[in-house]
């Protein structure tokens, strides 16, 4: 369905306005379809581009200019001239393939504004605002040109121009790992470079005090903005500078040790959008659909062999050390039959055979097999990488054909594992090998992983190099109709719209920090700021569902700062197509809170954000496709919290039981982190459910439709 609304083209006019402080300056403006946001964009009296943002009249963005500077060109900032402009409105609704909601409304009024030099070179751009009511984009566009072939980008020059000194949720701008705590600070008050040498990273990279994207803000009155990236294809990584004197930001982009530009491209070429959002309430920034908007659409055609899924892992027993994931300690052996196995090995064909029987018995759908291909005991703790995995090779202990037989035949689907150990290009080599053997076995999902710094040397994990690589990896995976869930990624920019087998990624501090980090694992704050920062990026990979919340008796030194109950909200407030039940078997055996992971869903038709502060608290409820049925999660910071929910998003005239997983009375993150009750209850779309949260704690509610007559209690299944 689409339509243009020449109404709107009508309305957004053309015109000229006097800038507060300023000289006269033409300006061009386009604004948002409900007319709360407006982007202007004027040319400098040095002819340099410039815009502006506004929200309800209130300045967003201040007056920040725009440019580029280049390895073998002069910049290209000054001196232009508008050689036209265009107005346009688009409205559609398209479906997503699975998703936090299944129709997206994409509405936006659109602002070309055709730029070139005055000078000899007289080279010529578009620059594109596209503005929704949920915030905007804007991108240059190079057409091909004489005098602008190939291009050797050595900065972008985008500003942004803040108008107070916000309260701000950052990571450091690394070049190389997502993998750092939120910071909450007012923006003069970033300083990145101390977050330089963290302990427990394999590799990062922080050359200036800059933030990695999405970053998010408020303001002195309120207003929630977050600036991040989308369409992020054949160019390098964002990040944002800080000039904290001047309350200004300015794209840094992510570089690369082996040119002196950090982006190459050719004419024709547009940047990724970069992208702002806005909004009164923190929910909605967790309910724009922005980044998928400003996507392409599905490229892949017929995607019904997409299936969102739960699934467990040998996995969380290695990170724990209860397992590990090579075979032997010994290096120097010519063939398998020499090499001692230190016992110790988890992906045995006996203990995935363990798993599949567990997951088949609890209905969970998958199965992900880390450390069953040779080469880790040359990886692990040693620094050998290049020819080292080959995705391929069984260690002698898993037999692959009677591993995969048997998942086939309890109705299992396993999901490969690729660590690249970031020796890209070994992979590479490997990949059309790696990728038919999954094809050959029945795989329809794939975890990569690129630990360490990468090879070849000089390249980081946010630069072009890489970016086109975890391109060429989606591509080669959609060929094989593999779904791709990937660790030490490239940020997500929405790109799932378009291959929408880029179903998950990490991308920031998950679960697995709780297991071995030295400095205390995720505090309590961490996911109720991740829920407002990294998710308005795309789908998250975090590993919910630890039970043994002391990890006793693995890791005495450790523990997951949340509770219970927490670790069940997880499953609705953290979105992931592929979700994890990240466990062991033997902690979820008998425990009554099982069963709400066994019934949660993975895939929706609407996603309701009913409350939340950043970095406090947040309540989402979310219904399943297909069932009707509804889910809720509601998560804290270190403060107990009591909330009202009022339960309209249910169906008018229907009958729920509703069963409540909730912390018990003396909960507490660190203290009695595993108490928790469960209790049910009729509902319908006017009750109200009271919620307490204890200190770091949550709540999981599923709602099932209740067929006329079933009184409490007699549900099937109900756990009480
Ligand atoms: C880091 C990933 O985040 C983790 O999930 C994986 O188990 C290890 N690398 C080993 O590949
Ligand atoms: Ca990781």
């Amino acid at each position: 369905m689409n339509k243009m609304n020449p109404f709107l083209s009508v309305t957004a006019l053309l015109f000229c306005f006097f800038l507060a402080g300023c000289q006269t300056e033409e300006a061009v403006q386009v604004s948002s379809p409900d007319g709360n946001i407006t982007a202007r964009v004027f040319l400098m009296d040095n002819g340099q581009a410039a815009y502006t943002v506004h929200h309800k009249g209130e300045p967003v963005i201040d007056k920040s200019t725009l440019g580029f500077e280049f390895l073998d060109a002069p910049p290209l900032a000054t001196g232009l001239e508008v050689t036209g402009t265009a107005i346009r409105s688009f409205s559609e609704t398209w479906e997503m393939p699975w998703g936090e909601q299944r129709w997206v409304d994409n509405t936006y009024n659109e602002l070309t504004v055709s730029l070139r030099e005055t000078g000899d070179l007289a080279r010529e751009s578009d620059l594109i605002f596209r503005v929704y009511d949920d915030g905007l984009g804007f991108r240059f566009s190079f057409p091909d040109q004489e005098h602008m072939q190939e291009v050797l980008i050595t900065e972008e020059n985008t500003w942004f121009n803040l108008t107070g000194d916000h309260m701000v949720w950052w990571t450091p701008g690394d070049w190389d790992i997502y993998e750092h705590l939120y910071s909450t600070t007012p923006f003069t008050e970033i300083n990145a470079l101390e977050k330089r040498d963290h302990p427990n990273l394999a590799q990062t990279y922080i050359p200036v005090n800059a933030v990695n994207t999405p970053v998010t803000m408020k303001t002195d009155g309120g207003l929630h903005i977050s600036f991040h990236e989308a369409a992020l294809i054949d160019y390098s990584g964002i990040t944002l500078e800080i000039d904290a004197d001047n309350l200004k930001m300015r794209s840094n982009l992510v570089g690369t040790g082996r040119e002196e530009y950090k982006v190459i491209q050719e004419t024709p070429f547009s940047t990724p959008w970069r992208t702002i959002q806005i909004a009164e309430r923190a929910g909605d920034l967790i309910e724009s659909r922005l980044m998928v908007n400003l996507n392409e659409p599905n490229k892949l055609g017929d995607v019904s062999w997409l299936e969102p899924c739960k699934y467990m892992g040998i996995w969380w027993e290695m990170h724990i050390g209860k397992s590990s994931w090579d075979y032997t300690d010994d290096r120097d052996f010519e063939s398998w039959e020499e090499a001692e196995p230190h016992g110790r090995h988890g992906a045995t064909t006996e203990n995935a055979e363990y798993y599949i029987d567990f997951a088949a018995e609890h209905g969970i759908e998958a199965l992900l097999i880390e450390g069953w291909y040779t080469g880790w005991e040359h990886w692990i703790g040693h620094e050998d990488r290049e020819g080292i995995f080959d995705f391929v090779t069984p260690y002698p202990d898993f037999d692959l054909d009677k591993v995969t037989s048997y998942a086939k035949e309890k109705g299992v689907r396993l999901v490969m594992h690729h660590e690249t150990s970031a020796a890209v290009t070994t992979y590479e080599e490997q990949m059309d090998t790696a990728y038919a053997l999954m094809e050959h076995y029945g795989y329809d999902m794939v975890k990569t992983g690129y630990v360490g710094t990468i090879i070849p040397v000089g390249e980081y994990h946010h630069g072009q190099w890489m970016v086109n690589h975890y391109m060429r990896v989606l591509e080669k995976a959609a060929e094989h109709q593999v779904m791709v869930n990937i660790h030490e990624p490239i940020m997500a920019t929405g790109l799932r719209r378009t291959y929408p087998n880029d179903a998950t990624r990490e991308g920031l501090r998950g679960q697995e920090f709780n297991a071995w980090a030295t400095d205390g694992g995720n505090p309590p704050e961490h996911l109720p700021i991740v829920a407002f920062t990294r998710m308005l990026a795309g789908p998250i990979d975090y590993t919910p569902g630890i039970f043994n919340i002391k990890l006793d008796p693995y890791q005495p030194d450790n523990q997951v700062n949340t509770t219970l109950a927490q670790q069940l909200a997880l499953y609705v407030v953290i979105y992931s197509p592929m979700q994890m039940v990240a466990d062991l078997p033997q902690h979820y055996e008998g425990h009554p809170a099982f069963q709400f992971i066994k019934d949660v869903g993975v895939d929706w038709e609407q996603s309701q954000v009913l409350n939340g502060e950043i970095g406090e608290y947040v309540t989402i409820a979310r219904e399943e496709r297909d069932t009707g049925n509804w889910f809720l999660g509601s998560i804290t910071n270190e403060d107990a919290r009591q909330l009202i929910i009022r339960t309209d998003f249910l169906e008018p005239g229907e009958a729920y039981q509703a069963t409540i997983y909730a912390d018990g009375a003396d909960a507490h993150w660190d203290d009695n982190p595993e108490s928790y009750h469960i209790e049910s209850m009729t509902v319908d779309h006017s009750s109200e459910i009271h919620l307490e949260l204890a200190p770091g704690g949550g709540a999981a509610i599923s709602f099932r439709e209740q067929p006329p007559g079933q009184t409490r209690g007699l549900w099937p299944g109900a756990p009480w």
